[in-house]
């Protein structure tokens, strides 16, 4: 019985762990899409990447943002300006939404 219940929590932790695997087809695909992806999901998920919506400047902010404040190894400048032009192309800053056409 002690066994079962173990095995159970094993296969429990395993399939856990299973669901917060990610692969790169979780980005949009394009040029500099896996590299963006190995180099940006090292220390944490997609998402926090995936929700934002910049300029390609910013990018390269939080690009030197995670080197200064989060321990990122500097990148070599083709990967970065590879990375930097991939983020900015697919996550551009986001238009507003449309004007409410009923306000008065
Ligand atoms: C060495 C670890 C590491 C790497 C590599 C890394 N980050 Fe981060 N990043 C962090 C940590 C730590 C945080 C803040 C804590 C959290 O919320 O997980 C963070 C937070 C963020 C945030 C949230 C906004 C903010 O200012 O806190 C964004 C956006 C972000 N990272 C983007 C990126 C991008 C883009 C890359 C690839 C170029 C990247 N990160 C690579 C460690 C890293």
């Amino acid at each position: 019985m002690f066994v079962l219940a173990a095995v159970g929590i094993v296969l429990t932790a395993a399939a856990a762990q299973e669901a917060l695997v990610e692969t790169p087809d979780v980005l949009p695909a394009g040029l500099g899409r896996d590299e963006t992806f190995y180099v940006c999901t090292a220390c944490h998920g997609s998402a926090i990447v995936r929700q934002q919506g910049m300029t390609r400047e910013s990018w390269e902010q939080t690009i030197d943002l995670m080197i200064q404040r989060q321990q990122m190894a500097p990148l070599e400048a083709p990967l970065r300006a590879l990375i930097a032009d991939y983020l900015a192309a697919n996550f551009p800053p986001r238009r507003r939404a449309p004007a409410n056409p009923f306000a008065p």
